[in-house]
């Protein structure tokens, strides 16, 4: 083999081309490599080297052909089998990913991180109770690393043992104190579980111990707004926003946590304010977090006797219709033509760009229907109700606007126990963050039977993603009683 002469000692080359490639300068290390190839004779560490700027590249086939011949030639090489568990994962080749991992544990059994990857490799082959075995001993070997414990909680809480979840963080906090991040997680994990009390505290006790981090602070608002403490909400959003003023979505929550009267609904300058401002990334956000109330909806009104059969149904009144996602979700359906209804001038400019509406008003719901003499036989709210805690107003108003057997579909948010068990409010709704207020289903059911109205199904979605967790919701479909005036 020809060799060419350099001063360059070429482990240190060998190092250096590792510390580009860890910093993302793939485009440096390449070249280094190839003068490295023509300095030295083959070695599992320049194999290593090649197969990681191949999978960094995304030429997963030229990283397995690396691979395969450098485990060829040095067998009892662990970075290797790790580095091939990696590609193989890549290529969707769990078993052959798990064999490589159980491979790096054997020839090094003190590695945390081979140890991991087995765990995620096992957790890909949907065997739980062997990944949380595998990460725990990758906690066990580097106590000190958030992912590997973030992973075994994950894994735990998925299970249903939300305690041993918490534990590894919290023992985590223990051992590394000054990591936020370990402290957000066991934060998240509380709020998850409905643990508010408990999501507050640790947050406080970051708080006393210096840590200044908007995530944090963020949390804190979330689990004490939660707790039905919507002032002290309003000043740790507060101090969020402060730790993160270009936030737009922290800019939103110090809004919505600005005191609410609890009146039993939102006021309409609170609504206008917070949806105004929301309004150019309310879509990206609610998409983001699985907002699944307009495709519900749908599914409801297929069921709607006319629109089965293909008949029109329409036309449909849109209650609280924002930038237009219910309408947008049901438009193929033989119901239009559609008016909405919204408090937010913002949220229905974007309405407007669809061009899916023949009116859109702007004005309270409760207002409009009041004033609007107009009867339909289909009126929508969706995500709505949620800015109201009494209901008996308004489904009193609906009752009068819609024609006899017509149908009033809209959604809310179920109220949940906390995790010690008391459920929050007055038995029939509360108010919770960002001035939404959950319900009870008996009192919504009651509510719409003495307005007038036959149930005719409850659907129970989850609305959206929140903090991590699912919000689960309540779908009414409620048909106008004939009879009345
Ligand atoms: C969460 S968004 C839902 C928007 C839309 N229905 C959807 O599913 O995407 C709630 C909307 O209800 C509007 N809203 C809340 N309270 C209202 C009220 N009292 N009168 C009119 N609009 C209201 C807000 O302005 C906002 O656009």
């Amino acid at each position: 083999m020809d060799m060419i002469h350099v001063t360059a000692d070429p482990a240190a080359l060998q190092s250096r081309a590792a510390e580009l490639i860890a910093a993302g300068r793939q485009e440096a290390a390449q070249p280094l490599l190839n003068a490295i190839r023509l300095l030295v004779p083959p070695s599992a560490e320049i194999s290593l080297i090649g197969a990681r700027l191949a999978l960094d590249r995304g030429a997963v086939e030229d990283a397995m052909i690396e691979l395969d011949s450098g485990i060829a030639a040095f067998p009892s090489h662990a970075g290797l089998r790790k580095c091939r568990a990696d590609a193989r994962q890549r290529m969707g080749d769990r078993e052959g990913a798990a064999r490589d991992a159980a491979e790096a544990v054997f020839l090094d059994p003190a590695d945390p991180r081979a140890k991991a990857i087995l765990g995620a490799a096992m957790l890909d082959l949907g065997c739980p109770a062997e990944a949380a075995a595998c990460f725990a001993e990758a906690v066990a070997g580097s106590p000190e690393d958030i992912d590997y414990r973030e992973a075994l909680s994950a894994i735990l809480e998925k299970a249903g043992d939300s305690e041993s979840a918490l534990l590894v963080l919290t023992d985590g906090i223990e051992i590394c104190p000054a990591s936020v991040a370990m402290r957000n997680a066991a934060i998240l994990l509380c709020v998850r579980r409905r643990d508010f009390v408990q999501a507050a505290r640790l947050a406080e006790t970051a708080r006393s111990l210096g840590i200044a981090d908007a995530c944090t602070f963020g949390l804190k608002g979330h689990a004490l707004s939660s707790l039905g403490r919507h002032d002290d909400a309003a000043i740790a959003y507060r101090e969020a926003l402060k730790l993160g003023p270009e936030d737009p979505y922290v800019r939103h929550l110090v809004v919505s946590s600005n005191t609410m009267p609890d009146s039993g609904r939102a006021p309409d300058g609170y609504v206008r304010t917070v949806f105004d401002g929301y309004a150019d990334r309310f879509e990206s956000h609610l998409i983001s977090l699985g907002y699944a109330i307009p495709g519900a909806i749908r599914t409801i009104l297929k069921t709607h006797p006319k629109i089965a059969s293909g008949l029109a149904a329409g036309p449909v009144l849109d209650l609280g219709c924002g930038t237009g996602l219910a309408t947008l979700a049901i438009s193929d359906l033989p119901v239009g033509p559609f008016t909405g209804v919204d408090l937010s001038p913002g949220m229905l400019a974007h309405a407007r760009a669809k061009h899916l509406y023949a009116e859109l008003r702007e004005g309270d719901i409760i207002a409009d229907l009041a004033t609007h003499p107009r009867r339909w036989p289909l009126i929508v709210a969706a995500d709505v109700l949620c800015y109201f805690g009494a209901l008996e107003e308004l489904l009193d108003l609906v009752r009068q606007r819609l024609e006899p057997y017509g149908w009033f579909v809209f959604s809310v948010e179920k109220i949940l126990p906390d995790h010690d068990g008391v459920v929050p409010g007055n038995g029939s709704w509360a108010l919770h963050r960002q001035g939404r207020y959950a319900h009870a289903e008996d009192y919504v059911y009651e509510a719409v039977c003495a307005a007038g109205f036959r149930v005719l199904r409850i659907d129970r979605p989850i609305i959206r993603q929140e903090a991590g967790a699912p919000v689960p919701g309540l779908l009414f479909a409620i048909e106008r009683l004939c009879h009345d005036s």
